[in-house]
């Protein structure tokens, strides 16, 4: 190692130590509250150990988990970091791990921020389609604790979007949801970078449960046969009825339509039909005649309100719709400037539905 190279070391060593990383980020620990811990937050846990270094090198972001909370785990927080990340997620082995290390109390979703000192919370509960809570509540409290509010849930982005965006504005603070329609794939940051454009309409295929079902149906399996698949990759909803009835793809409907078409549209304005009278036979001769059922949505602008539906459609096989299998999912927006902007996700696996809350992270906080 020449002398300018060991330099150039020392000092980047001497930086790194004096809260500074080698590329002369100043590095600031978060604190981090994750409620609900199922398969999203778990494997976001898992995808920020993986990039642990990277996000503290590249972009001064580190971070210790001081909190954990759900129905069953109960309100688990130790401000200096619960040590949970790199082991097994078993629950007798996360209960083992949260009980030595919790040192705080914590009753409810507000004293559970305070006693976790929580810069940011990463809420995934079970989807509420109806009414958004208890979600809203919970990033409703994180806002007004201080911390930014980071959610893979959509209900909070159909019932209270708007008051929840102001709140966070108020305080100063972030309320991101990237990974609630196609999972990370940058689809409202995208259009956070395309200033003055409108959009007019979109349709595609949303819910990746109902695509890996009809799949399978086309293979003869049984609805509930192939729900059992579904269900075994983790993509499938807390209650399966929300993506077999449709009301998954509705609510990311609605999330799309009030996001980035700024019409504040209500669930039951969207006239939905889920695939649950579908038969194994009508599935298999789809497929076989090259018309193959999908579930699809869409929105248009009609005057100056939105229409939208859900419905099982037939789709021409060789169309982009008709390409979409296994975990996938497509959009198509129609804009004033690009007539026609598609974007296909390839089988996406829970880590890009992680991926996507770390990227609003580190939105949130670089
Ligand atoms: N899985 C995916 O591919 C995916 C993709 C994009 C978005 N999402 C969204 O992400 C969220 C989480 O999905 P998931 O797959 O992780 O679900 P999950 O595996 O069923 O986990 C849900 C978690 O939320 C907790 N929970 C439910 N209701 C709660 C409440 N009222 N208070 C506190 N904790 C509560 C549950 O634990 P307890 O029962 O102990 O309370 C559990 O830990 C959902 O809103 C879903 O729509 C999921």
């Amino acid at each position: 190692m020449g002398w300018r190279t060991a330099s150039a070391l020392r000092s980047a060593i001497i930086s790194y130590s004096r809260g500074f990383s080698p590329l002369g980020t100043r590095i600031r620990t978060y604190n981090l509250g994750f409620l609900g811990f199922g398969n999203v937050n778990r494997t976001l846990v898992q995808l920020l150990g993986d990039r642990e270094q990277e996000l503290r090198e590249r972009y001064g972001i580190s971070f210790r988990i001081s909190g954990v909370a759900s129905r069953r785990l109960g309100w688990i927080a130790d401000p200096k970091g619960l040590d949970l990340k790199g082991r097994g997620f078993s629950r007798a082995e996360r209960n083992a791990d949260f009980n030595a290390a919790s040192a705080a109390e914590a009753h409810n979703v507000r004293s559970w921020l305070s006693a976790a000192h929580a810069d940011v919370l990463f809420e995934a509960t079970s989807l509420n389609a109806e009414t958004g809570q208890p979600a809203i509540d919970h990033i409703r409290a994180a806002l007004e604790h201080g911390a930014h509010a980071i959610t893979a849930n959509k209900g909070p982005v159909v019932h209270a979007c708007r008051e929840l965006r102001d709140l966070a504005a108020a305080r100063g603070r972030r309320f991101l949801f990237e990974s609630t329609v196609m999972d990370g794939v940058p689809i409202f940051s995208l259009f956070e970078q395309l200033p003055a454009i409108h959009l007019q309409g979109f349709h595609g295929i949303l819910n990746s449960t109902t695509n890996v079902i009809l799949g399978e149906m086309e293979q003869g399996l049984s609805l509930d046969e192939a729900l059992k698949k579904a269900q075994a990759l983790g993509v499938a909803e807390t209650d399966a009825a929300h993506d077999i009835d449709g009301w998954d793809t509705a609510v990311k409907t609605a999330a799309l339509i009030n996001v980035l078409m700024d019409y504040p549209i209500r669930l039951d304005e969207i006239a939905r039909e889920g695939i649950r009278e579908l038969t194994t036979g009508a599935v298999r001769n789809g497929r076989r005649d090259g018309w193959p059922f999908k579930l699809v949505c869409r929105a248009k602008r009609v005057g100056d309100r939105v229409e939208a539906s859900v419905a099982p459609e037939k789709v021409l096989s060789t169309s982009p719709m008709g390409k979409i299998s296994g975990t996938s999912s497509y959009i198509y927006f129609e804009t004033d400037i690009f007539p026609g902007l598609a974007i296909t996700e390839e089988n996406p696996g829970l880590y890009a539905t992680a991926y996507g809350m770390l990227a609003d992270l580190v939105r949130a906080v670089a």
